[in-house]
């Protein structure tokens, strides 16, 4: 199995992770590297916000300016005005193309999706907080729809 196709079926941070710890390994010379677990922590950060009804409600505000016309009302993927041919992602389901860790879903928010972007990099658009606010209110969706 190539490095690449790994890729495909496993969430990127750990291909990172893995390529890192490759790359680590080959190199015999004591060099100064980053702790494996300081390394996954930078890819895929802990969700620093608890989720409050506060913070659930801040998401909420959040996802109904800036989300939901791609993402749909109900956060399924259904928007109204995507870009044609774009097919946004259902964030309320169990698959997480980009990873499934709270850490993994800010990422993509934050950096976008390349190449083409049609999920835009919302870095400096919206606060850090509010990108965490937002994971709070998709998490809390997914588990009041699943009951
Ligand atoms: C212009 C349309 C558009 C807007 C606006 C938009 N997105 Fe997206 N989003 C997409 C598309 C298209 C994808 C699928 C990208 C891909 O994987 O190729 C996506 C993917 C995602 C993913 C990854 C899902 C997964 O399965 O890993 C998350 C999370 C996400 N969007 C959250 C948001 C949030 C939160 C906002 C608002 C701040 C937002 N998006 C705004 C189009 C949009």
């Amino acid at each position: 199995m190539t490095l690449s196709s790994l890729a495909r079926v496993v969430p990127v941070p750990a291909a990172f992770a893995f390529a890192f710890t490759l790359f680590t390994a080959a190199d015999s010379a004591p060099l100064i590297a980053a702790e494996p677990g300081q390394e996954a922590a930078a890819e895929a950060p802990e969700n620093p916000i608890e989720a409050t009804r506060e913070s659930v409600r801040a998401g909420l505000r959040v996802y109904g300016r800036f989300c939901r016309s791609c993402h749909g009302i109900q956060a399924d993927g259904q928007g109204m005005t995507a870009p044609p041919g774009s097919r946004p992602a259902n964030l309320i389901d169990d698959e997480w193309t980009h990873g499934d860790r709270d850490g993994d879903i800010y990422l993509v928010i934050r950096n976008g999706v390349p190449p083409n972007y049609d999920m835009d990099a919302w870095e400096g658009r919206i606060t850090d907080e509010e990108i965490w606010h937002v994971v709070n209110f998709l998490r809390n969706l997914a588990e009041r729809l699943a009951r």
